[in-house]
């Protein structure tokens, strides 16, 4: 458990010292392998494998099908793309690139420099520019998948970076006319004493809990907006936990009623603008978290979905 721990502690640390990379799609690896940062690259890569007017289905399906699409950028049928080309091919999927931008992506995808990008150099990069967009679905269905309400956690302290990472990710729910209507209290042992003490018998267990995050809303005199900012307040606690898991830290979204209750605002410093929507639970869980799926669900997708034609 320890080794975990630390490993985790770890990999915080090398995120740190890596975190000009985050603002870099996963698409972009093989770009930033060859120095070339241009935006209109990751675009590029983003676009043809997700336009099905383009694409009418994915490489999977045969070579014949990238042929196809090989076949119309290379408008002259010479047999291979040159700079003109992928240029023109850019244009028409609506992508602003600079002629910089233009000779950045060429480069990167005429492997032997020859002046034209033949077949095989297309094929090759588009097959791992579709592998990595798979592994990327692939970890984020996985992550969702996962995420499970911990039942019980380790005493050890999360490191703070994982911690502004989900958090990150929780001011990026989706929210309608951009309230930003979330704000997040993060406790301290100290009041994580006090506030577990307002329910005596569970004081002793609760003080264990490493990680306090309560989340409130903006209150809006419009119930309309009301309820929206408690919505968006709502993913973005989705986001934050989900976030977590991917680090392998547990979490418990947790609404026992005394987080609404004057005592507990009065200690966390809630002001009266604002609304608790919750207060999530986070650390190490007891016995790991690797690989457990949520709790099981009593209905499936058939019997949730209708398809209203
Ligand atoms: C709004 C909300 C409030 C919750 N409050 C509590 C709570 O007070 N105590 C608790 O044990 N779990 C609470 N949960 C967690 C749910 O019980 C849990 O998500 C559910 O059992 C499904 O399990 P899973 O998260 O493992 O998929 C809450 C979840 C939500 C979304």
């Amino acid at each position: 458990m320890l080794i975990r721990n630390i490993v985790t502690v770890l990999i915080a640390s090398a995120v740190q010292i890596v975190s000009g990379f985050h603002s870099l799609s996963p698409l972009s690896h093989r770009f930033t392998e060859k120095r070339i940062t241009s935006q209109s690259s990751i675009l590029l890569s983003r676009v043809l494998v997700s336009r099905p007017t383009l694409l009418k289905s994915t490489v999977d399906d045969g070579q014949q099908t990238l042929l196809d699409l090989f076949n119309k950028i290379d408008a002259d049928n010479s047999g291979e793309i040159c700079e003109s080309e992928l240029s023109s091919l850019l244009s028409s999927l609506s992508i602003t690139a600079s002629p910089s931008d233009v000779s950045a992506l060429f480069s990167s995808l005429d492997v032997d420099a020859s002046g034209t990008i033949c077949f095989d150099e297309f094929s090759q990069w588009y097959s791992s520019t579709l592998s990595t967009q798979s592994d990327h679905t692939t970890s984020i269905h996985t992550n969702i998948l996962s995420r499970h309400t911990a039942a019980q956690f380790e005493a050890t302290t999360v490191p703070f970076q994982i911690v502004e990472d989900a958090l990150e990710c929780a001011v990026k729910a989706p929210n309608h006319r951009l309230t930003e209507p979330w704000r997040f209290y993060s406790l301290g042992s100290k009041s994580i004493e006090k506030v577990a003490g307002l329910v005596p018998s569970k004081k002793e267990k609760w003080s264990q809990i490493p990680g306090w995050m309560v989340f409130t809303s903006q209150r809006s005199p419009d119930s309309i907006i009301n309820k929206e900012n408690t919505y968006a307040v709502a993913c973005s606690i989705q986001n934050f936990m989900l976030s977590l898991n991917s680090h392998s830290i547990g979490s418990k979204w947790m609404t026992t009623p005394f987080i609404f209750e004057e005592e507990f605002k009065r200690i966390v410093g809630i002001s009266e603008e604002e609304e608790v929507i919750g207060c999530v639970w986070y650390g190490f869980e007891v016995g790991g978290n690797k690989g457990k799926g949520g709790t099981k669900r009593r209905k499936s997708v058939e019997d949730c979905l209708k398809v209203v034609e």
